[in-house]
């Protein structure tokens, strides 16, 4: 065990190493060799979704117990998306950082991370991936559905009663009054957004006990898996096995898959090119289009369809989709978990699809693609479209571009009623990726001008290097990348260029002369200024990864050996 070289020591390094543990009423049978087991524990009142887990901690701890096994929790940085600011995906890197160095320093042989909200999840999923300690996933769990009128309400619809609003067709105090009941309980966002798309990752990643993406946040199961969590945390310290000794190509390619059924985030696509390198593995893109084109959509759940993950819990959740999946032939079942089980063993007894939340490979609930990868003169490295969330008319789209500079200057020309545009335009939001926002901002999904709203109009093909909630809906070319404050060609973007995007071509393109391009990109490199504002800010600017290369720091892309650290005294 890592942990006998601190507290089996002998002398005054042993002495010191376990009296100051004493002092919160350990006994000297605490410290008498069995496997520590660290809490990594993402609570925070300031994350909303993650608000469960300081209770979900106790009863991982009452398993460690259980199986004979030590637990110690500590507080990791909490990234609540709703409200930090400029995102909570510019502190992804710097949570996955303090999560691995806190790891590696400290006396633990495995480690439970306990997650919730967006970005908590990859960012545990990476630290620990690069600690190389056994490592064990818990989900806070979705919340229950909440109601308006008698009719199920959610984050999805959020978007469209606030473009009702905005067209008058939804009062303040209808609105103010749901801002009231969205959130209908302690949990994360109760849809197939990023926080549950990621929580079903990891079961088939083999990170979690199977179970983990749907029980609610509220339910008895949703406990019991946090003491079973616990048990299972002291039978991988035993086995010493790190993510990178199970987790391989294949156990990723089925993550892709399932991510691709599910009608998943587009965030993962960033998150699980990011975990991969951190164990070696050069995830790209083409992977995510290549590997989701011969998989049907087998959940009903919003965004991409009707229910919510109460409902996709009662129906058997994510565990009948991987079952579904190994039956179909289109995951490979010989991967293993955390505890070297194989997911045939572990999701053979999962139940069947009711054909109403869940479908069959052979009758699937859509046989829409789930996400594609566009390229073109405008995104060399490739964009992302999710084909589930998108106008199917708008997919082969030619038009005009509008091209908004900055967040700030989009939302104020979508704040003025009289601001307009023809129904063809195409949207551009520029400098909000990894560098230019800082943080990628979910605005790619942006609203669509007052007037075109009157107009009847509903979608519009909206590009940028911006993502994209997990809850959004729409033609959205995000993840751009180059992204535009690199001086990728988004950047060369003026207003009234003609843009193409072709889904069935794969493409999108800047209809503009290479010439004029050139020139375009001459005079850019003349404004380019000194964008140091010290701190993490300038930290990340200087190291953040293009999207398409998960937008991780370039120094933290590997895993790191986890050899102990020396004595601090
Ligand atoms: Fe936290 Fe949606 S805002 S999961």
């Amino acid at each position: 065990m890592r942990s006998h070289d601190w507290f089996k020591r002998g002398g005054l390094h042993g002495f010191i190493y376990r009296s100051w543990v004493y002092n919160g009423g350990l006994t000297r049978e605490s410290l008498d060799g069995r496997p520590v087991i660290g809490i990594a524990n993402s609570w925070s009142e300031l994350t909303p979704c993650n608000r469960n887990l300081r209770q979900l901690a106790d009863l991982v701890k009452q398993g460690v117990i259980e199986a004979g096994g030590l637990p110690l929790e500590f507080p990791v940085m909490s990234l609540g998306e709703t409200l930090m600011r400029p995102t909570a995906m510019m502190f992804r890197n710097l949570s996955a950082m303090a999560i691995e160095e806190t790891i590696r320093a400290n006396p633990m042989d495995a480690v439970v991370l306990l997650t919730g909200c967006d970005k908590t999840t990859p960012a545990a999923m990476m630290g620990a991936a690069s600690a190389g300690l056994p490592s064990i996933l818990l989900s806070a769990g979705p919340m229950t559905k909440s109601f308006h009128n008698g009719a199920p309400i959610s984050v999805t619809q959020m978007w469209k009663f606030s473009e009702e609003r905005r067209a008058g067709r939804m009062s303040d105090e209808e609105f103010a009054e749901i801002e009231l009941k969205l959130n209908a309980s302690e949990g994360h966002c109760p849809i197939m957004g990023t926080a549950s798309t990621m929580a079903s990752l990891v079961e088939i990643l083999g990170l979690s006990l199977p179970g983990n993406a749907a029980a609610p946040a509220t339910s008895a199961e949703r406990r019991r898996l946090a003491v079973e969590t616990g048990k299972a945390a002291v039978l991988a310290a035993r086995s010493d096995e790190g993510i990178a000794s199970y987790c391989d190509r294949r156990s990723l390619q089925n993550a892709i898959v399932l991510l691709s059924a599910l009608g998943g985030s587009t965030n993962a696509v960033i998150h699980l090119i990011a975990f991969a390198r951190r164990i070696g593995i050069q995830l790209t893109v083409d992977d995510f289009d290549k590997l989701s084109d011969a998989v049907p959509n087998l959940a009903n759940i919003e965004p991409s369809g009707h229910f919510a993950m109460e409902d996709y819990y009662r129906a058997g959740g994510t565990s009948v989709v991987i079952n579904e999946l190994i039956k179909g032939s289109l995951v490979d079942g010989t991967s293993r978990n955390f505890l070297g089980h194989s997911l045939s063993s572990l999701y053979a007894s999962s139940g069947t699809p009711d054909q109403k939340v869940i479908f069959s490979v052979d009758q699937p609930y859509k046989n829409t693609k789930s996400i594609a990868v566009v390229r073109g003169n405008l995104a060399p490295m490739g964009a992302i479209v999710k084909v589930s969330a998108a106008s199917k008319e708008l997919l082969e789209h030619e038009g005009p571009a509008y091209v908004f500079d900055n967040v700030d200057v989009m939302r104020r020309a979508m704040a003025d009623p009289n601001f307009d545009v023809p129904d063809d335009t195409v949207l551009v939001l520029r400098n909000c990726g990894p560098k230019g926002y800082p943080g990628m901002a979910e605005v790619a999904n942006m609203p669509l001008p007052k007037k075109v709203l009157e107009r009847g109009v509903r979608d519009m093909v909206r590009v940028s290097d911006a993502r994209m909630s997990g809850s959004a809906f729409g033609t959205v070319v995000l993840h751009v990348s180059p992204e535009a404050s690199s001086g990728g060609p988004l950047s060369l973007v003026e207003t009234g260029d003609r843009i193409r995007l072709s889904l069935h071509s794969r493409s999108i393109d800047l209809l503009v002369d290479e010439a004029i391009l050139d020139k375009r990109r001459a005079e850019l490199q003349s404004f380019s200024s000194d964008r140091s504002v010290g701190g993490y800010r300038e930290l990340y600017a200087q190291f953040v990864n293009e999207a398409a290369d998960g937008a991780d720091f370039s120094f933290l892309v590997h895993q790191r050996p986890v050899s102990l650290p020396l004595d601090n005294h």
